[in-house]
């Protein structure tokens, strides 16, 4: 079952927030209720949204058809409703715009634009899980950050993708997935991905991290991106950055994986990237229980910025671009 796929003219997501307790498929005919889905992370992880944003805008056009309303119409205003609906993840805006471009052409134009979007992203993770397990094939344990896998994508997922591939050729002794603070994307869906997939894996707490990496416990740090500036500097889920800097001192690779469509060729550098700050409340409360002294308010950025110095290498569907940090050794060739 997919996280995203496209039946009977409607958008049918896996609520990612119900997971891993109940898998409940929740279909979406309307691109508002596409944006309202997006916003609670129902839908989430930057290749996921891609795909959203492309088919978010096929449904305006389907919609508009079957009204008899004017189709690119329709389509321009759900491509203006979806691209706003999270600032940090570029792959939203840029696919409700490659399924734009063809509303000029009708609605069934749009739909084959998204469903193409979608095929094309199964095969880039695909490219990328092989790139990224030939560049860290000598690393046997493994940690990564918040979810990157099949849930993030229509299938494979990028560094979960890689740590599958890598885990395929040559058993990996411990994957570890941080829980990822507040909405434990790590906990929740990387851990249940890990267990499916049989790969031996642990979840650390996010402040834990550093600590094994600078024991020596961790032979390479792997993530994904949600938007890449000009320079490198790669924006992803908040706790990143931390885990590049132990990873520095500790001299391991910090690599990211990402599609090629999580460049932003207009955002020069880190500086320049949108962070969303997400409803505070989701720090004060764990579930339904506050955990925050009465009165007491919190910041909850959702994402950092990992300056490209920090990283070894990005390693997408096409290539792999070393950035600042060299690595020698087994671990990253
Ligand atoms: O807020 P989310 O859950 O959409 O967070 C995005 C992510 O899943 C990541 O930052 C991820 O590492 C990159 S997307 C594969």
């Amino acid at each position: 079952m997919r996280a995203i796929d496209w039946r009977d003219d409607a958008v049918v997501i896996i609520d990612q927030t119900l997971l891993p307790e109940r898998t409940t498929r929740v279909v979406v005919r309307e691109p508002a209720q596409l944006v309202t889905e997006i916003r609670r992370l129902a839908i989430r992880g930057a290749m996921a949204l891609g795909v959203a944003g492309a088919m978010g805008v096929a449904l305006g056009a389907v919609r508009a058809r079957e009204r008899g309303a004017d189709v690119l119409a329709a389509a321009t205003d759900a491509c203006a409703l979806l691209a706003g609906a999270r600032p940090t993840a570029i792959n939203l805006a840029w696919g409700a715009q490659r399924a734009l471009a063809a509303a000029p052409d009708g609605a069934a134009a749009v739909v084959a634009a998204a469903l193409a979007l979608r095929d094309a992203d199964i095969a880039a993770n695909r490219a990328i899980g092989r790139r990224g397990a030939d560049l860290l094939d000598g690393a046997r344990r493994v940690l990564t950050h918040c979810n990157t896998g099949a849930l993030a994508a229509v299938e494979i997922g990028t560094a979960v993708g890689v740590i599958a591939e890598l885990h395929r050729r040559r058993p990996l002794t411990m994957v570890y997935a941080t829980e990822t603070r507040p909405l434990l994307q790590g906990s929740r869906l990387t851990a249940w991905e890990l267990g499916k997939a049989g790969l031996p894996h642990r979840i650390l707490v996010d402040g834990a991290a550093a600590g094994l990496i600078l024991a020596g416990e961790v032979d390479a740090v792997v993530v994904g991106a949600d938007r890449i500036a000009a320079n490198g500097d790669t924006a992803n889920k908040v706790g990143t950055v931390a885990h590049a800097l132990a990873a520095a001192r500790a001299g391991i690779p910090f690599v990211v994986a990402a599609p090629e469509a999580t460049f932003a060729a207009t955002t020069y550098t880190g500086a320049e990237i949108p962070i969303e700050e997400r409803h505070e409340d989701e720090v004060l409360f764990v579930g339904s229980r506050r955990v925050a002294p009465p009165g007491t308010r919190a910041r909850n950025p959702g994402f950092d910025v990992t300056p490209a110095d920090l990283i070894t290498a990005v390693v997408t569907e096409r290539r792999v671009l070393p950035l600042g940090r060299a690595v020698a050794g087994a671990a990253a060739r």
